[in-house]
């Protein structure tokens, strides 16, 4: 079914996504990966014991309820009843037993097969074969398909048909069993999902591979910052999966990163080793206040930029994106705004309320700080913080007042 998500604001249209509402949740994907941290090294223990020690830490409270499987649990040819088969090195008890462990610890559970002859790590692809295997995935109990995009080279048509038959697949299985897949797809080359994503998937890449390195984190946000318009209820922009906890990211970046994902309204998937995650990135990953705007189940749009900063507006730069973004919360009243300082020094925050579209500039507004977790009380015209260091963020949500 399409629907199309209209929200007025001043009485102009703002927006409108035709996207496809499956039933599935409004809001973004929220969950684990396997493949940043593990990549082929997975195994049914790994899986279990990710999903455990997730439970533990909080993350399923906080809202990470997909376990996801990346490449590498299938073998590279298929049977000879042409069905997908399952590495019995790797996941010797069977998907069924893993993802009823899953279930059962109250997570729902993902997979990633791919819209061509092979895998990207080279196992049988889904190519011609998408109603087969959307069934097999729904008799094993998955939730959610990742399709990634290798080997897709025989394939004669265009992308959006090429994705669109695991929308129909997924559609014809649903009618089948009653039960429907969150679809996440992975385009790249043309990178532009986003045009005819919102009617074909719930999500779409929209950027090359995601880095554990503040320079990749920085070229994916700076071409996010232009595709905001494309992403609402059920059909997401993808930066990614996340990097918090890999490679040498400093917790100021880590901020930095997750905020701008979430506020993005990107899928939120970690993809580090949980077991090694540090307690300061633990309180990030599941900081409350910025997971609720990511989950925002009233207002579907991102953040987008209203001010540049260092930059004139508009300016496209891999390395200093738009620095001020602004978007309401739950309803035109709350207006979420995030800061991020690409600058490599410390730097004062000042901006004036008529800069963003969100904010009424004769009106005033009770600041709170979402990562401070305090309330900074009512301020009026332009808002001022001091002292934010070098590649961290500020989020704040701004409450109108009578
Ligand atoms: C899953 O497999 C494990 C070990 O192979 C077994 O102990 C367990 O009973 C199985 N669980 C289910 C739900 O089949
Ligand atoms: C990023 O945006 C630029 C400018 O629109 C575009 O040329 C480039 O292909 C984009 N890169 C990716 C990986 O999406
Ligand atoms: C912030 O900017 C406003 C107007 O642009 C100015 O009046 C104000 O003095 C500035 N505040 C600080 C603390 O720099």
């Amino acid at each position: 079914m399409l629907f199309k998500v209209a929200l007025l604001a001043s009485g102009v249209l703002i927006n409108s996504v035709f996207a496809w509402d499956n039933g599935l949740q409004k809001a973004p994907a929220m969950g684990f990966n396997t493949w940043n941290r593990f990549a082929c090294n997975i195994n049914e223990a790994l899986i279990r014991d990710t999903a455990t020690r997730m439970k533990d830490l909080g993350f399923l409270t906080a809202g990470y309820n997909y376990i996801n499987i990346d490449d590498c649990w299938n073998t590279k040819s298929r049977d000879t009843s042409g069905q997908l088969v399952v590495d019995s090195t790797k996941f010797p008890s069977g998907m069924k037993n893993l993802t009823d462990f899953l279930h059962g610890l109250g997570f729902k559970a993902g997979v990633c097969e791919d819209q061509g002859l092979t895998t990207c790590a080279g196992f049988a692809g889904s190519l011609n074969h998408e109603l087969t295997d959307a069934r097999t995935f729904v008799n094993w109990g998955f939730d959610y398909i990742k399709i990634d995009n290798c080997d897709s080279g025989s394939f004669k048509g265009t992308n959006p048909e090429r994705f669109q038959r695991w929308t129909d697949a997924l559609t014809q299985v649903k009618a089948e069993t009653g039960k429907m897949l969150f679809y996440s797809l992975v385009e790249w080359q043309s990178f532009d999902a986003w045009v005819w994503g919102p009617p074909i998937a719930n999500s779409w890449r929209m950027y090359d591979d995601i880095q554990a390195n503040w320079p990749r984190i920085t070229q994916i946000l700076n071409n996010a910052s232009f595709i905001g318009d494309h992403s609402n209820f059920h059909a997401h922009n993808d930066l990614d999966m996340l990097e918090n906890g890999n490679g040498a990211l400093t917790l100021a970046e880590q901020r930095s990163h997750f905020t701008a994902w979430a506020l993005a309204k990107s899928p939120l998937l970690i993809g580090t080793d949980v077991s090694k995650l540090s307690q300061d990135s633990i309180a990030i990953l599941t900081n409350p206040e910025i997971i609720s705007i990511n989950q925002d189940n009233i207002i579907g749009e991102p953040l987008k930029p209203f001010f540049w900063g260092k930059n004139p507006d508009g300016t496209w730069d891999p390395s200093f994106p738009a620095q001020y973004w602004s978007g309401y919360w739950k309803d035109q009243e709350h207006t979420a705004i995030m800061y991020i300082n690409f600058n490599e020094r410390t730097v004062d925050l000042n901006f004036t309320f008529s800069h963003s579209p969100h904010l009424k500039a004769d009106k005033k507004y009770a600041v709170r700080d979402l990562w401070k977790h305090q309330d900074k009380g009512i301020v009026a015209n332009f808002f001022f913080d001091g002292s934010i260091p070098s590649h961290d963020v500020r989020a704040y949500i701004f409450t109108e007042q009578p």
